[in-house]
């Protein structure tokens, strides 16, 4: 048994103990190890996987078999951070057994050690009966990409007073309501400072803040966007730690001019046969 093994109950020591908790999001066996050696707390299969792996505009199209293929691959190259993996849109939200089942299949065929649900108080019921059957919940509230409808676009939530989905009281109860359900954290994604700050200071369970601010409990990054992996929009909230896009460009020139050049494949790079 691996005693420097990250788990959910890990969580909440950590949060009494004021160290902060480091998240990433992996999509695969490379990152997985590199993530997991640098000793990143918890990888996320998160259903980013749509956008930053797949092209595509939106987190919506995202199946849970692609899900747990790419869990699959992230379990196999992590030994010490906790797995949480997305479960992507409408394979929770239809009934609590369709949540219970598919969440099974993540952690079954996947590996997932939990697994994350978007929503606050709508889906409270559905957090409640996946933790009633030992399946670890992270909720996720705030900015919830598969809301990106309702939200009219992928908006900081949270800056208008009220109840409504969105406003600022209602994400406290949604918070609020995640704890109750037996959530072991909570992502606090696209909310001002302040509410992510109430948030975190009224629940026992520990936060992870995206584009929340500092006072969250812990945080978490999409791996392309830490990494400089993109050509295109970077998020305010996001910190690029490289500039991994420029540096596969190089190498990608320099191999091509290589090859155009016939300087690679280099004697060293080459077999012989032996003498006869
Ligand atoms: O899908 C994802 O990567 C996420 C993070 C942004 C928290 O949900």
């Amino acid at each position: 048994m691996n005693k420097d093994k990250v788990r959910v109950t890990d969580f909440a020591r950590m949060k009494a103990e004021g160290r902060r908790m480091v998240m990433l999001t992996a999509y695969d066996y490379p990152f997985a190890r590199i993530f997991d050696q640098a000793g990143v707390d918890a990888l996320l299969v998160g259903d980013s996987l749509g956008m930053v792996v797949q092209g595509a505009e939106s987190t919506l199209a995202v199946t849970l078999e692609e899900m747990i293929y790419h869990t699959r691959m992230v379990a196999r190259g992590r030994k010490r951070a906790l797995l949480v993996a997305d479960m992507p849109f409408m394979t929770y939200q239809v009934s609590a057994e369709q949540a219970m089942s598919n969440a099974g299949r993540l952690v079954k065929e996947g590996g997932a050690e939990a697994v994350k649900i978007e929503g606050g108080l709508v889906m409270a019921a559905t957090v409640r009966r996946i933790v009633e059957i030992d399946i670890p919940v992270m909720g996720h509230i705030g900015l919830t990409p598969q809301s990106v409808h309702r939200m009219g676009g992928h908006r900081v939530q949270g800056k208008k007073a009220g109840h409504s989905p969105g406003c600022r009281e209602r994400l406290v109860q949604d918070a609020l309501a995640v704890e109750e359900a037996g959530a072991f954290a909570v992502v606090l994604e696209g909310m001002p400072v302040d509410v992510a700050a109430e948030i975190t200071a009224r629940l026992s369970i520990p936060t992870i803040g995206i584009g929340a601010g500092p006072e969250c409990d812990g945080q978490v990054l999409v791996m392309h966007d830490m990494l400089g992996l993109s050509d295109s929009f970077v998020p305010r909230f996001a910190k690029p730690y490289a500039n991994l896009w420029q540096q596969a460009t190089e190498a990608a020139l320099s191999y091509s001019r290589e090859v155009r050049e016939h300087a690679f494949p280099g004697p060293e790079h080459c077999f012989r046969s032996k003498a006869a």
